[in-house]
């Protein structure tokens, strides 16, 4: 099976300040809908959706599969700018024997063009799959011309592309969903399903992270088709993340990927739902990591000579209305076994997700031992997982990513607001230039924006209630 480390693409020249387009320039060619129209279109069910991907690049491939996987959705168009990303694509779509959708391509504007004739209700969804620069500019197109958004994660790069974001879809009222995986793995979803029956008591400090060794990932051949993890090249020379993803190790320092490691520790501590975020503080280790690799790689290549500012191991501490603490990881510099390092505590017990451990105070086998915890998770299984576990077999990063598609395409076909909606989006992902803002302050504390603007205590849990999606 494809994946990651066992597929090579090509991808388009994209640097992350030489691709980024402005947020306000005018779209020719696209037709708003109006608001009556776009609410009109987005307030009806629907039992059949035609849906456009932009990045056909190794996750949009994922996600590519999962749409073709269902008789309720019509791929009508997909975009990359790169010709062996989009030709695979085309391949995926030929041998799943499903109809060819219209192809936009040859120009790094080529997505507008498919917002273009996507609008007036001709695509329903879009799904975004590019580099992170270009999320916040492509969803806010696409919502501008009536077209849903599952936007992977990240929303945007700075704060002002989050405001912009949250704008453009209150604006628009058009449906936005942040793709994020994580809070649908079957581990983390039973977690919260204890959460839910109070297992763990009331919630005081959670973990997460992305800690992930993305070495093999930040440096490549740049040869179309060669295994990840050879060579030492990024940038230009680089394909696939290697072309754009590593640029921000050069230039940023801060947690550069916040969502998967804070997603599931929001829905657990209902943050923009009862709860938000009030400050956060980042760490940042010194920076060894990359140099060491490339040095271990290649002695004499000239990328010797780059100066990463990434820490290695970025820490952000953050601090909830509620009263809960979180502490958020980004590792993804030095060899390590993966982990998104889990913790969720309550006055009852925890979980950690390193050790396979759970403790419930009073419940656990042994008095201040820890159980297993997949023993628990069996019991405590989501509804979702029940119901759709055979379903997610073979799906990417352990059917999680099954579920992530499942709920967008769901929750738009009912009409139904989305499970991880433009508010989460935009807080997890604000994470990313405040604890930039943190790190450069010498590690100060740092405000957390309400994108709520005062609704967060008013607003009811939504996400992963029931065996639905
Ligand atoms: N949720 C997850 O588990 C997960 C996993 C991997 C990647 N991702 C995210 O998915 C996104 C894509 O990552 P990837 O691994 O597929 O990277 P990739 O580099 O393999 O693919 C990105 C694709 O976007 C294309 N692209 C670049 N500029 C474009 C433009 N102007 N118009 C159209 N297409 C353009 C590239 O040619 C490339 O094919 C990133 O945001 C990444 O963080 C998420």
């Amino acid at each position: 099976m494809l994946n990651r480390r066992n597929f090579a693409l090509t991808a388009a020249a994209v640097g992350w300040t030489g691709g980024r387009q402005a947020l306000a320039t005018p779209r020719p060619g696209l037709r708003p809908a109006t608001a009556d129209q776009v609410a009109r279109a987005f307030a009806t069910p629907r039992s059949q959706l035609k849906v456009g991907v932009i990045g056909t690049g190794a996750r949009g491939w994922v996600h590519l599969r999962e749409l073709l996987r269902r008789d309720d959705v019509a791929v009508t168009a997909l975009c990359d700018i790169d010709d062996w990303a989009l030709n695979y694509a085309r391949n995926l779509v030929l041998k799943a024997g499903r109809p060819m959708p219209a192809l936009y391509t040859g120009s790094p504007d080529a997505w507008r063009q498919l917002l273009a004739d996507g609008s007036g209700g001709k695509l329903d969804a879009v799904l975004i799959v590019t580099p992170w620069e270009l999320h916040a500019p492509q969803a806010i197109a696409a919502m501008q011309a009536g077209i849903a958004v599952g936007c992977e994660v990240v929303a945007g790069v700075t704060l002002d592309d989050h405001w912009q974001v949250l704008r453009a879809q209150q604006a628009s009222g058009v449906p936005y969903m942040l793709l994020e995986n994580v809070c649908y793995r079957r581990d983390v979803l039973a977690a919260l399903n204890m959460a839910r029956q109070n297992l763990f008591g009331e919630i005081v400090h959670l973990e997460g992270g992305y800690e992930h060794d993305l070495r093999p990932v930040k440096f490549n051949s740049g040869v179309p088709g060669k295994l990840y993890g050879q060579g030492v090249e990024f940038g230009a020379k680089g394909w696939s993340e290697a072309r754009w993803r590593t640029d921000h190790s050069v230039h940023r320092n801060g947690d550069l990927y916040p969502s998967h490691g804070i997603g599931p520790c929001a829905m657990q501590a209902h943050i923009n739902r009862g709860n938000r975020f009030v400050q956060l503080t980042s760490y940042a280790s010194k920076a060894r990591g990359l140099s060491a690799y490339v040095k271990g790689q290649n002695p004499t290549h000239p990328n010797n000579a780059v100066r990463f500012k990434l820490g290695d191991v970025v820490q952000t501490q953050l601090a909830c209305a509620g009263g809960e603490t979180m502490l958020l990881t980004h590792d993804t510099s030095l060899p390590r076994p993966y982990s998104l390092g889990f913790r969720v505590q309550g006055t009852q017990g925890l979980w950690m997700d390193v050790a396979d451990g759970i403790y419930i105070e009073g419940k656990s086998k042994k008095h201040d031992e820890w159980d297993a915890a997949s023993t628990w998770f069996k019991t405590y299984d989501h509804p979702l997982w029940r119901k759709y576990g055979q379903t997610a077999e073979g799906s990417g990063h352990g059917g999680m990513d099954f579920f992530v598609i499942h709920a967008f395409i769901e929750a738009l076909k009912r009409a139904e607001p989305m499970p991880i909606d433009i508010y989460d989006a935009v807080t997890w992902s604000a994470i990313t230039p405040l604890s930039e803002a943190s790190v450069t302050q010498g590690s100060q504390t740092v405000a957390f924006p309400d994108f709520t603007e005062g609704h967060w205590a008013s607003r009811k849990p939504i996400f992963a209630l029931d065996d639905r999606y």
